[in-house]
């Protein structure tokens, strides 16, 4: 049973054995969550993104997949780099979204990583609304069949954990 616990702070900073990226199909860096864990973690990280890119991914990762590398000078051990939809109003891209929890959780499975730190994909730059996506998030890890003990959600700011606190209170 995966235990869903919340979080106010910097991804980056956790203690777990991996850590969740929102990425961009190029694996190749960007800004929010996905710069952060570069500059910290080191170019390390870059590099193992660059040989996926050539032997794995010649045209991107696309959204809704996962895929690991190894997380530098971070405390976690992994990256799991996934990538979220662009919100859009005139399509229904949840189903993507809730593919980024799913294959991550799934990727956690392959690593044996027990412990596993998501942020809140496509909120950012990608503009999906906080109390839809934490509900996507929620619901989608909550039902996973994974192995994963724990799925800490690592909200950046008090907004944002305030969506995923009424979204877990309210998930059915
Ligand atoms: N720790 C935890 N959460 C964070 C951090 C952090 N250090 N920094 C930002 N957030 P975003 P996306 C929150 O934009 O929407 C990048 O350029 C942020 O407040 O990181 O999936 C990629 O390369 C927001 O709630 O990811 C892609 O091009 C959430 O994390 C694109 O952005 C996600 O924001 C992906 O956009």
């Amino acid at each position: 049973m995966t235990n869903i616990t919340l979080a106010l702070g910097d991804i980056t900073e956790q203690s777990v054995d991996a850590v969740v990226n929102a990425a961009n199909s190029s694996l190749l860096g960007g800004g929010g969550v996905d710069g952060a864990i570069h500059r910290r973690g080191g170019s390390d990280i870059l590099d193992e993104c660059r040989d996926l890119r050539a032997s794995r991914y010649g045209k991107g990762l696309p959204a809704g997949q996962a895929v690991a590398t190894t997380a530098g000078r971070l405390p976690a051990r992994w990256v799991i780099h996934t990538v979220g939809p662009v919100f859009s109003t005139t399509e229904d891209r949840s189903a993507t979204l809730a593919s980024c929890y799913r294959e991550s959780l799934r990727v956690a499975d392959e690593l044996n990583a027990l412990t596993v730190a998501f942020p809140a994909v496509s909120t950012g730059v990608y503009r999906w609304p906080l109390d839809d996506a934490a509900r996507i998030a929620l619901t989608t890890v909550r039902d996973a069949d994974t192995a994963v003990t724990e799925a800490r959600f690592v909200l950046f700011d008090q907004r944002a954990y305030d969506a995923f606190e009424t979204a877990l209170n309210a998930l059915p």
